[in-house]
């Protein structure tokens, strides 16, 4: 068995998804069939080439449905703007490709919906990338909260703060067109509650939702915008349709969390940060440091204690006898996470039973729920706030 691999969309995440394909096999011990690393779709000719070229794939495409007519080709990545999603994994799931679909699942939560009843009925895999869960201090926090090391949750403080949206003069991009809730909430809110359910069960309903839009107007782009770098811009602009700021409370029966998302948060490029506050002590993750996170316990000494630095090694998930060098102190980030959820995914695929597998990949149906709540918190923020149950 030979597992053909393509991806759609080369920009900023679309390498990540090249690249993990590539990282994906070397990820523990060899137990993936053999991998064909086949094509990198973009419409943008020029990156599609580069990406395939820097990464090892056989070719380029521009057009996705080269992808899906390729019988070489089994499992596709989509990384493309959410709005394109639902026609893009239509169009795969009918050729019958096993899809890795970048979160949000889609950009309305009506065409979610859609993309997951066309995953029920696939004769194909369907999953959605919410990487978080594979950062290892992100598990080994939820391994201690479920062992009964910090036991039940009683309050969590998270946010997700980015400054990729503070330049007024960035450019206009499909990131800052659609309605409230699908600007920073749905681009990097999505994955704060993904990862609160992660921590705290599910939710059951959500309260005080509220957003800004710091910057109304946006300069339109001179040339291919990729992720978020700048680019040189015109003097004509477009209004910002969407949130550069969220927040909201979000309830897990009797645990209760706080949630903000930003894309305005000058000085934290990437900072996905939260504190779990728990019967037996507490625990903090923060993105700029993710191979460390802080660990603070009861029943340490009277006098001596306070939270302690806990180095991720040999003895946390994802790290032991996965990464190359699994001892503590050697540091990895966030391209990891994109390496393991790859993994993940050939795993499903090459149909390695799941208890000799990383855990699955989520669900259609958990990203509409993950969109279900987002909706949720737009609704709140429409009503003064108002508390809506899920
Ligand atoms: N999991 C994560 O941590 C993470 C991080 C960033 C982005 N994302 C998600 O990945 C997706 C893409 O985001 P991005 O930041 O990489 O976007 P991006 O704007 O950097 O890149 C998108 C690429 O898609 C290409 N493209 C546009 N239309 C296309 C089409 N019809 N067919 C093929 N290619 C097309 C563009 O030319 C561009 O190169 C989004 O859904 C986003 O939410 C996830």
């Amino acid at each position: 068995m030979t597992i053909g691999i393509a991806v759609i969309g080369a920009g900023m995440a679309g390498k990540s998804h090249a690249a993990a394909y590539r990282v994906a096999p070397t990820l523990y011990r060899p137990t993936l069939p053999d991998l064909r690393y086949v094509s990198i779709c973009d419409v943008n000719a020029e990156i599609g080439e580069a990406t395939a070229r820097r990464y090892g794939y056989e070719r380029s495409d521009t057009d996705w449905r080269a992808i899906a007519a390729d019988p070489d080709i089994h499992v596709v990545s989509v990384v493309i703007a959410n709005s394109l999603h639902l026609e893009v994994v239509r169009g795969l799931l009918e050729a019958g490709k096993h899809v890795l679909c970048e979160k949000p699942l889609a950009d309305t939560l009506e065409s979610a919906r859609e993309m997951a009843r066309l995953a029920r009925e696939a004769s194909s895999i369907a999953r959605i990338g919410l990487t978080y869960v594979r950062q290892p201090g992100i598990a080994a926090i939820r391994n201690w909260i479920q062992d009964g090391t910090l036991g039940t949750v009683l309050h969590l403080s998270a946010r997700y703060w980015c400054d990729y949206a503070c330049n007024p003069k960035g450019q206009m991009s499909w990131r800052y067109k659609g309605p409230m809730g699908s600007g920073a909430l749905a681009d990097v809110g999505s994955h704060l509650t993904y990862l609160s359910e992660f921590l705290c069960g599910d939710m059951t309903a959500v309260s005080g939702g509220a957003f800004t839009t710091a910057i109304t107007e946006r300069p339109l782009p001179l040339g291919a915008v990729v992720g978020h770098g700048q680019v040189d811009v015109s003097s004509e602009t477009e209004p910002v349709e969407n949130d550069d700021y969220a927040t909201f409370t979000a309830k897990f029966g009797a645990t209760t969390a706080s949630l903000e998302a930003s894309r305005v948060a000058a000085g934290y490029p990437n900072g996905l940060n939260f504190e779990v506050f728990c019967v037996n002590g507490a625990a903090s993750f923060h993105q700029d440091t993710p191979s460390q996170v802080r660990l603070y316990l009861h029943d340490d000494q009277p006098g001596t204690n306070g939270y302690r630095t806990v180095n991720l090694g040999s003895d946390h998930p994802y790290v032991a006898g996965g990464m190359a060098i699994d001892v503590s102190g050697v540091g990895f980030g966030q391209n990891e996470g994109f390496a393991f959820q790859a993994r993940a995914f050939l795993e499903e695929v090459a149909g390695i039973p799941e208890s000799e597998s990383l855990p699955r990949n989520a669900s259609f149906d958990d990203g509409v729920h993950n969109m279900e709540i987002l909706a949720a918190v737009a609704e709140s923020a429409a009503d003064n706030g108002k508390t809506v149950t899920l």
